[in-house]
């Protein structure tokens, strides 16, 4: 046990998807894995670990924004051993080419601040994905026939942005997304020598204001979770 993950030893797997919502763990687990236990309900952030394809997976919550992301992953990783997380997501589309349901996978992650700024100090670290697991990502979604783009995303910190002048930049220079989890996911898989990705669904759009619709929201998640498992053990 840790301080916010009640697990037993051993009960957590090497490989770690991370939705920021414990109920879509709990789907994901339940839709897509065997032999599924609970693993944690500490605080009510969910954890379950079972087997894909004979391969032993843990799908645990991140919760919403780095902080939050950053407990549960140092936990994962530096208590129980995990060495490969994914975070399955959603992001604001920031580029006209992104549309709504299509997939990001975030090669790097931009950011004002990450819980590791007290680390870096004046360095912009730039964090990136593991290439392995992109690549093997991206040769899954498109085996799916789901558009996918690979690029830079913004880590924000806030979902309610006072300053669109700085989302309008990040615009201008590319960048495809914007969500609030996967540079400090990315940080610690550096730190620890872990694999990590973030893959995103574009779930809502800056430009056009558009957004996925309800029902629509679980079919895109279950794309990414397949995705995910795929990257993981190909
Ligand atoms: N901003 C930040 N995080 C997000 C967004 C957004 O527009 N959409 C989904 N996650």
């Amino acid at each position: 046990m840790t301080v916010h993950i009640g697990a037993a030893p051993g009960q957590i797997a090497e490989t770690v998807l991370m939705p920021g919502d414990p109920y879509r763990a709990r789907w994901a687990a339940e839709t897509y894995l065997q032999d599924v236990e609970l693993v944690n309900e500490v605080r009510g952030m969910l954890g379950f670990t079972g087997t894909w394809k004979g391969n032993r997976v843990t799908i645990h919550g991140s919760g919403m924004g780095m902080p939050s992301l950053s407990i549960y992953a140092n936990e994962l990783i530096k208590d129980y051993g995990a060495k490969t997380l994914i975070r399955i997501g959603s992001c604001g589309g920031m580029q006209e080419k992104v549309k709504i349901r299509d997939v990001i996978l975030a090669m790097t992650a931009s950011s004002l601040s990450t819980p590791s700024a007290g680390i870096f100090k004046e360095l912009n670290f730039a964090p990136c994905a593991d290439f392995g697991l992109l690549a093997a990502a991206h040769a899954a979604a498109t085996a799916k026939g789901t558009p996918t783009h690979a690029g830079g995303i913004y880590s924000s910190d806030v979902f309610y942005d006072e300053r669109p002048d700085l989302n309008e930049q990040m615009t201008r220079h590319g960048i495809l997304g914007v969500e609030m989890e996967a540079a400090e996911l990315y940080n610690l898989a550096h730190r620890y020598g872990c694999r990590a990705l973030a893959i995103l669904t574009v779930s809502d759009h800056l430009q056009t204001g558009e957004a996925l619709p309800s029902e629509d929201r679980e079919k895109s998640f279950g794309d990414m979770v397949e995705i995910a498992l795929e990257a993981a053990f190909a």
